[in-house]
């Protein structure tokens, strides 16, 4: 019996972004497989422009003290910009939708802006992650296509996670600090770096931090024309 389309169900259902991880990294041969199903993601004239670097160990501790540090000296220096405040109507709605519900599972009241700053600062050590995919792109023309590949890359590397026993969570925030990683990794300014997908175990004593946080209808979202 061909039991794909249960797994394919389960694995895009279960999953969800991680805030809190087990310190027992995976295997390189379970990352190497995720690795391989990532590398069968479609992308524009098959171009494959995602050039990824996966940090563990040392180096992505030494990389946590490195991007705390920055933090600390004001030293966001991102390659593409982003900023919560252009998002409107709806979708500014559905973020503090996203926001409120995070923070009442993880019992952070809105005025605690202390607190708030504090889970922020965990993305930069990876919410506790033992291995972090940094996703780097080349740039060409105005970036939005070559970034759409990388987000398909991401999507297929986040469900290959789920499938095989592990969790992750897309990072925007890491791309804040672009010029600092490619510093301290050695990477070429030729490639821009997008966002990043700490992963690893799940924690699953810690349930607040793995929330389903909801989705908008397919009628809010889709329209059918015949
Ligand atoms: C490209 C991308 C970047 C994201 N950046 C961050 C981030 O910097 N920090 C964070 O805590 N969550 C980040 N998220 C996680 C989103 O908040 C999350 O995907 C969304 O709320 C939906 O929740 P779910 O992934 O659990 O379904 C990001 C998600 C995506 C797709």
């Amino acid at each position: 019996m061909n039991d794909a389309p249960t797994r394919f169900f389960t694995a895009v259902r279960s999953r969800r972004s991680t805030r809190q991880y087990l310190t027992k990294p995976a295997t390189s041969e379970l990352i190497q497989k995720v690795l391989e199903d990532a590398q069968c993601t479609p992308s524009n004239c098959n171009t494959q422009p995602w050039m990824v670097h996966i940090v563990s160990g040392k180096a992505q501790r030494a990389l946590a003290q490195t991007l705390l540090l920055a933090e600390e000296l004001g030293q966001q220096k991102p390659d593409f910009s982003f900023d919560v405040s252009d998002f409107y109507g709806v979708y500014a709605e559905r973020h503090h939708s996203m926001a409120s519900t995070r923070n009442n599972a993880a019992g952070i009241s809105r005025e605690d802006v202390e607190a708030r700053r504090e889970d922020m600062l965990r993305n930069l050590s990876f919410y506790g992650a033992p291995h972090v995919a940094l996703l780097f792109m080349p740039s060409f023309g105005d970036n939005v296509r070559t970034a759409g590949d990388i987000g398909m890359y991401a999507q297929t590397f986040l469900l290959s996670l789920v499938a095989n026993g592990l969790a992750g969570i897309p990072q925007t925030i890491l791309g804040f600090y672009a010029d600092t990683i490619r510093r301290k990794l050695g990477i070429s300014d030729e490639f821009k770096l997008l966002f990043g997908i700490s992963f690893g175990y799940a924690d699953h004593d810690a349930p607040d931090q793995q929330i389903d946080v909801g989705r908008a209808t397919i009628s809010d979202s889709v329209v059918f024309h015949s």
